[in-house]
C-alpha cells in the first residue's frame, strides 16, 4: 500500500500529533508519520514524537528575520523528509499565503468547535458563553483564512449543565483525538480531496 509521508507541526503539547503517530502505527493506516516540526523548543510533543521514533526539528521564528524565511524553512524541512501532507495539531502560529498555497488541498488542521461557529481561541469559553447545547471539533483543509478552510470532518460532543471550561475541552479533546486520525485517513486514501474550494468524495455513490 502506498502510504502517504505526512509531517505534523505542533507548538506545545502534541495530544493530537500523539494520537495520530499511534493511527499510524498501524500498517493498514494510509499515511505514515515522516517529521514532527515544533516552533517551539519547548514544546512537550517533541519528547513524545522522539520517544516513538519519528524525526524532529525545531524550526523557531526567532532565528528567521521574517515570517516568509520561517515558513520556507518549514517548506525545506518537509520536502526533505519526502512530506505529501502536512497536518497542524496545535500549531499556534500563522502561516503565509504563500506557504499555505504550496500545500493546498494537502494540508489540514484541527479546530476545537463545529466550524463555522466559534472560529480563534477560547472556544469552549465561547461555546459556554454562547449556551449552545452541542459543540465539538472540526478538520478541515488549510486556506489562506483562518479557521475557514473546507471541512473534511467534524465530531460533536453535548454541553452538559454541570460543564465548565475544562471539563467541555477534555470531552472535546477525546474526540479530537478519533476524529483527526479519521480525517487523514479519508484524505491519504483519497476518499476526501480539496477540488474546487470544496471537499468531494471520489468514488462514493451519491445514491
Ligand atoms: C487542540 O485543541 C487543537 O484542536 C487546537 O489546539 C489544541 C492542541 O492540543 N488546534 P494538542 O497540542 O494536540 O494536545
Amino acid at each position: 500500500m502506498d502510504r502517504k509521508r505526512t509531517s505534523i507541526l505542533i507548538s506545545g503539547r502534541g495530544s493530537n500529533m500523539a494520537a495520530l503517530i499511534a493511527a499510524a502505527a498501524e500498517p493498514v493506516f494510509p499515511a505514515e508519520i515522516a517529521l514532527v516540526i515544533s516552533n517551539d523548543p519547548e514544546a512537550n510533543g517533541l519528547k513524545m514524537a522522539v520517544q516513538n521514533g519519528i524525526p524532529t526539528r525545531v524550526i523557531a521564528q526567532k532565528d528567521y528575520s521574517s515570517r516568509e524565511e520561517h515558513d520556507a524553512a518549514i517548506d525545506a524541512a518537509l520536502r526533505e523528509h519526502g512530506s505529501e501532507l502536512v497536518c497542524l495539531a496545535g500549531y499556534m502560529r500563522r502561516l503565509t499565503a504563500g506557504f499555505v498555497e504550496k500545500w493546498s488541498g494537502r494540508m489540514l488542521n484541527i479546530h476545537p468547535a463545529l466550524l463555522p461557529a466559534f472560529k480563534g481561541l477560547d472556544t469552549h469559553a465561547a461555546a459556554l458563553a454562547a449556551g449552545v447545547r452541542i459543540h465539538g471539533c472540526t478538520v478541515h483543509f488549510v486556506t489562506a483564512e483562518v479557521d475557514a478552510g473546507p471541512i473534511i470532518a467534524q465530531a460533536a460532543v453535548p454541553v452538559l449543565a454541570e460543564d465548565d471550561d475544562a471539563r467541555l475541552a477534555a470531552r472535546v479533546l477525546k474526540a479530537e483525538h478519533r476524529l483527526y486520525p479519521l480525517a487523514l485517513s479519508l484524505v491519504a486514501s483519497s476518499r476526501a480531496v480539496l477540488r474546487d474550494g470544496k471537499v468531494v468524495h471520489p468514488g462514493r455513490n451519491p445514491g
